[in-house]
Formats: structure tokens, C-alpha cells, sequence
């Protein structure tokens, strides 16, 4: 075996923070978010700058002004409105795509670390659980950036523009401003705190029924089999019914407080002139009509603002939880350490089992138990034993994804520790003891990861794996489709493309778990022979319940309880008259 060790100073440890990892991720866009920015700043001008102009119009007519002076307010107007066009159009682009970018990388780095975690992980953690952090949580990271940013914006900048823009023309309207906004604000978040309850509710029971819905269809074989399709009807019932009781309650509030907070609002402005309107009358020198009218309007968009902002707390509190889910999962410890260790380039594949104990966490007893084995280059070996004794967890040790809890696993005599296993597995072929299928065609289902391989290759694989007589019945062979998880396929059919899968590769150490077992036994007679005929050029452990297929095989490892209580090959073991001779009679008869 050649080895090169890898110089990583970074090494196994390490640790993206969200903050800094947020921070690094809008490198490259820095320049865009601060052009979009002062786009922003002036397309939105028109929202502070319009009252301004209408009070000066109705100043003019109050004042007899003359016609040339409207013509250029008009004109004004105009110009104002007419450059929120293309400058909305500049700011759309610049920021959706730094944020749209932003997604992509986060999507990326995430997919990133999901590969580099342990596979311990993946049987703790749903697939929903994963793929929920990859769109959900993205994407509301991404609405928190696409609302925050511009609606926050926005709202604070109409803030700061009405204030100046009230200080300027009309400095004693000020003090109402101040009480008015804060007031309405207030009010009109307050009447519709019972309508964001509400809707919350609303969408939980939505999303109950989606996740019934979705069980439903799933189950639906189960459901079916066992003549339970009431209780599966009444389930989703239950929760459309839930669906139906919230939206109902929820039409009602909005009709309620919709209604109040509509009033408040429009309360607000009114009191907001009367007082204007007191003040000019009080004989306050110096306020004109247009500058109540301007009063009037400013508090209706201050007000807005507030609201605006208060709206955004659960857009916020939403992006931060979902900033820390992806934050947890970046920070995840449980990872496969392969940073900076020893890269193999052609490895023997000789792997050795010395005195190595694995138990699962929860478990009492070790699922393995003080196992030492070896499986020579070229060799075949057969692990056999009763349900549950061990074999694929001594797979999964001998693939590295699991480490062991005490002992060693080496590979030509270097501790897996020690070396990137990636590397390792680029020479190994696994068929697990459940086909997995993506959706897709044959010939991409046996091609998987790998690319360039030529139609004799393709076809010599599915050969071996005795898939080519089944494949030239499909209309369409290689470009059948398989359907969902190969749901299209037999069982057995589904295990063969698994196993041409494993076997184009072409790999120095092949792994089968139950490969065979969906399969009837002359297919499997056919199959055995070929992988006996081709498996001096390569290390193969094979499990398998059924005893023919290992007949063949160097060694035969009898697992019980983690332990192996017998070796040797079948002739050997059969005169043992041991374990293995007991579960060869009961095949047998
Ligand atoms: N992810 C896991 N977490 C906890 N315990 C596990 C896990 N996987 C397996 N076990 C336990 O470890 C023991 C050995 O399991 P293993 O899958 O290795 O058995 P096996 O010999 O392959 O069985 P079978 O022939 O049914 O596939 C079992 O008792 C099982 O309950
Ligand atoms: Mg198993």
C-alpha cells in the first residue's frame, strides 16, 4: 500500500461559527449590498418626498401661486416617481442576487458537512430532519435577510425622513409626532396580536394535515393490507377538521381586529390633524394648510412603519431559530475525522480485526464482541449467524463507519484511525442489506458516483450480477426508468442493479450484506458462481443467512452474540459438529 500523509493544519477540529460563517458568506457581496442600498434609499425617496410636495400644491392653491410654480411641482412629482423604476429594478437585482447566492453557498456548505458526518448520525436523525435543515431552514434564513433588510430599511428610513422632513417645514408639529406614532403603533399592533396568534395556529394545523397527508400515502399498503383504511381516513379527518376550526376562528379575528385596528388607525390621523389643526388655530405663526395636510399624512406613514417593524419580530425570531439549527448542524461533533489523516492510494485491502468491541450507545450489551478476524487479499469470507448477532455492525467496522469502542480495525496493517477513510472507500464496493434505489434510470442507478463508464462495461456488470436477462426485457433496458426508490423493480431485481452497482467499480474489497437473499436460488446459484469465479482479484466479505451461497467461501465466521464461536471452511465446520453444522441441518431438511 502507498500512503501520502496529508498536511492539514485545520485539522479534525474544525468548528464554523454561524455568525462568522454569515459574516464570510456575503464576501463577494459586500459591494452589491451597499449599491443596492443607496438604490434602495433613493427608490423608496418618493414616500417621504410625495407629502412634502402634495402640501406644497395645496399651498400654492391656498397662497393663488401661479401656474409655472405647479408646473414644476408637477414636474417634480414626476421625476420622483418616474426613477423608482429602474432603480427598484437595479436594487431587485443587486440583492436578490447576493441573497439568492447567499442560499446556494449555505446549501452547499451544508450539503458539505452532511457528508462528512458520521453515519451514526443519519440513524439517529430522520430524513426529514436533514432535509428540512437544507430547504426550511435556508429558506428562512433567506426570508429573514429578503424582509429584514428592505422592509427594515425602508421603515427607518420613512422614520428618519418624515422626522427631518416635519423638523423642517413644520418644527412644532414635532411633539406630535412623538406621542401620536408611539401611541398607534401600539394600538395597532396590539389589535393584531390576536390575528398573528391566530394564524400561527392556523399554519401548524396546515402543516399537521400536509405530514398526515403525506403519511397516508406512504402507508397505504400497510393501510390497505390490513383493512384499516377508516382509521387512516379518520386520522387525516381529524386533522382537516382541525384545518377547518382554526380557519374559521381565524376569519372571525381578522374580521374583529382587523376592524379596530383599521380604526385606530385611521383615528390616529385624524386626531393627528385636529391637533395640527389646534395648533394653526391656537395662532401659532407660520402653519400653513399644506403643512397640516403634510401632519396628516406623515403620521399615517409613520405609523405604518412601526407597524412594519413590530410585523418583522417573527420573521426575525423564525431566521435566528433557523440560523441556529443550521448553526448546530455546522457545529455538529459527530463527525467522520478524516482531516489531515493518511490518504491511501492502492491498497491490498487486507483488513485485520484485532480484539475489537463496538457497542451502540443504549445498547447493554456490545452488538460486537472482542472480535479478531482477518480477511487476506484475494480472500472470501463468509460471516454467518442468527439475526441480530452482529454481522453488519462487523461490516460497518470494517468500513469505518463505525470505531471501534475498544480494539482495532487496521487496513494492510495501519490503523483505520489513522487513515482517511474516503480515500479507502474509493477501493471498496458495499451492497447493504437494503437495496437503495434512487429515482432514476438502470443505467444511472448502476453508474452512481461514477461517470465514464462505456455500455460494454455497463452491460458486463449487470452480467455478473445476472441482471441482464430481466434488463433486456424492459422496452427501454438500460434507460428503464426505476420509479421511486426503484419501486418499479422486484425485490431481487432491485438487489441485483444494487450489486452491478457495486461491482462495476470494480473494487479491491466488496462487501455484501445480504445481497443475495430477495434473489430465488437458481438466480443466486448463477450469481454466486461468477462472484466465486472473480473473487481472487479482489477481498470479499459477504453475509449471508442463506448457507450455499458461502459454501465457497475461505473462511466462515459463525457470529453469536457479537462473538465468533466457530471458523474454518464448510467441510471443516460441518465436522465440528458445532453451530454451524446445526444451522446447515436445518437449511437442509
Ligand atoms: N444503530 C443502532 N443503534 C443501536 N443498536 C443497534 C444499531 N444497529 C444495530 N444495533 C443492535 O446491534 C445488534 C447487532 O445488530 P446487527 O445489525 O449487526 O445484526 P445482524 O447480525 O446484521 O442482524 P441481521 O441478520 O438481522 O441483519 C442488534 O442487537 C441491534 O439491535
Ligand atoms: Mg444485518
Amino acid at each position: 500500500m502507498r500512503i501520502r500523509a496529508k498536511v492539514n493544519p485545520e485539522g479534525a477540529d474544525r468548528r464554523p461559527r454561524l455568525g462568522p460563517v454569515l459574516w464570510q458568506l456575503t464576501r463577494g457581496h459586500r459591494g452589491r449590498f451597499a449599491v443596492a442600498a443607496v438604490a434602495f434609499t433613493v427608490k423608496s425617496s418618493p414616500v417621504w418626498l410625495m407629502p412634502v410636495l402634495v402640501s406644497r400644491i395645496v399651498d400654492l392653491v391656498v397662497a393663488h401661486g401661479t401656474l409655472t410654480q405647479l408646473w414644476i411641482y408637477g414636474g417634480l412629482g414626476v421625476v420622483l416617481l418616474a426613477q423608482n423604476y429602474p432603480l427598484n429594478m437595479l436594487f431587485v437585482r443587486l440583492f436578490s442576487r447576493g441573497t439568492r447566492e447567499i442560499s446556494f453557498t449555505l446549501r452547499t456548505l451544508l450539503a458539505e458537512r452532511m457528508q462528512e458526518l458520521s453515519i451514526l448520525y443519519y440513524t439517529r436523525s430522520s430524513a426529514a430532519f436533514i432535509q428540512n435543515k437544507l430547504v426550511r431552514d435556508v429558506e428562512s434564513v433567506e426570508g429573514f435577510i429578503d424582509s429584514v433588510l428592505p422592509l427594515g430599511l425602508s421603515s427607518v428610513l420613512t422614520l428618519i425622513g418624515a422626522f427631518v422632513a416635519t423638523g423642517i417645514s413644520e418644527p412644532a408639529f414635532l411633539p406630535i409626532l412623538l406621542i401620536a406614532v408611539p401611541i398607534g403603533g401600539a394600538l395597532v399592533t396590539a389589535t393584531r396580536r390576536p390575528i398573528a396568534r391566530g394564524n400561527e395556529k392556523y399554519r401548524n394545523d396546515v402543516e399537521l394535515l400536509s405530514s398526515r397527508a403525506g403519511e397516508m400515502a406512504s402507508m397505504v399498503n400497510v393501510v390497505r393490507a390490513h383493512g384499516i383504511e377508516e382509521v387512516a381516513v379518520s386520522r387525516l379527518t381529524e386533522a382537516a377538521r382541525g384545518v377547518q376550526a382554526s380557519g374559521f376562528h381565524l376569519d372571525i379575528l381578522i374580521g374583529r381586529f382587523g376592524a379596530v385596528g383599521w380604526i385606530a388607525f385611521q383615528a390616529l390621523s385624524l386626531f393627528a390633524v385636529l391637533g395640527g389643526a389646534f395648533i394653526a388655530l391656537g395662532g401659532v405663526s407660520g402653519v400653513t394648510a399644506g403643512d397640516i395636510v403634510l401632519l396628516g399624512s406623515y403620521v399615517a406613514l409613520l405609523t405604518g412603519s412601526v407597524i412594519s417593524l413590530t410585523g418583522l419580530a417573527p420573521v426575525i425570531s423564525r431566521g435566528i431559530n433557523a440560523m441556529g439549527s443550521i448553526a448546530s448542524l455546522l457545529d455538529e461533533r459527530d463527525l467522520e475525522p478524516n482531516h489531515g489523516k493518511i490518504e491511501v492510494s492502492d491498497p491490498e485491502c487486507r483488513i485485520t480485526f484485532a480484539d475489537v468491541t463496538y457497542s451502540y450507545s443504549g445498547q447493554i450489551a456490545p452488538a460486537v464482541d472482542g472480535v479478531s478476524m482477518e480477511l487476506a487479499p484475494g480472500g472470501l469470507v463468509a460471516l454467518v449467524g442468527s439475526s441480530g448477532s452482529g454481522k453488519s455492525t462487523l461490516l460497518n467496522l470494517a468500513l469505518g463507519f463505525l470505531r471501534p469502542t475498544a480494539g482495532q480495525v487496521l487496513l494492510d496493517g495501519v490503523n483505520l484511525e489513522h487513515i482517511d477513510r474516503r480515500t479507502f472507500r474509493r477501493f471498496v464496493s458495499v451492497v447493504p442489506q437494503e437495496a437503495v434505489m434512487f429515482r432514476g434510470t438502470i443505467r444511472e442507478n448502476v453508474t452512481y458516483g461514477s461517470s465514464g463508464f462505456t455500455e460494454e462495461e455497463i452491460y458486463a456488470a449487470l452480467h455478473e450480477a445476472n441482471a441482464l436477462d430481466f434488463v433486456r426485457q424492459f422496452t427501454d433496458g438500460l434507460d428503464t426508468a426505476v420509479g421511486e426508490r426503484g419501486a418499479q423493480l422486484s425485490g431481487g431485481q432491485r438487489q441485483r442493479i444494487a450489486l452491478a452497482r457495486a461491482l462495476i467499480r470494480v473494487p479491491r474489497l466488496l462487501l455484501l450484506d445480504e445481497a443475495t437473499s430477495a434473489l430465488d436460488s437458481e438466480s443466486e446459484a448463477l450469481i454466486r458462481e461468477s462472484l466465486v469465479r472473480s473473487a481472487r482479484s479482489r477481498s470479499t466479505l459477504v453475509i449471508a443467512h442463506r448457507l450455499t451461497t458461502v459454501r465457497a467461501a475461505d473462511t466462515i465466521l459463525v457470529v453469536e452474540n457479537g462473538k465468533i464461536v466457530e471458523h474454518g471452511n464448510h467441510h471443516a465446520l460441518l465436522k465440528l459438529r458445532g453451530r454451524y453444522s446445526e444451522l446447515y441441518q436445518t437449511q437442509m431438511n
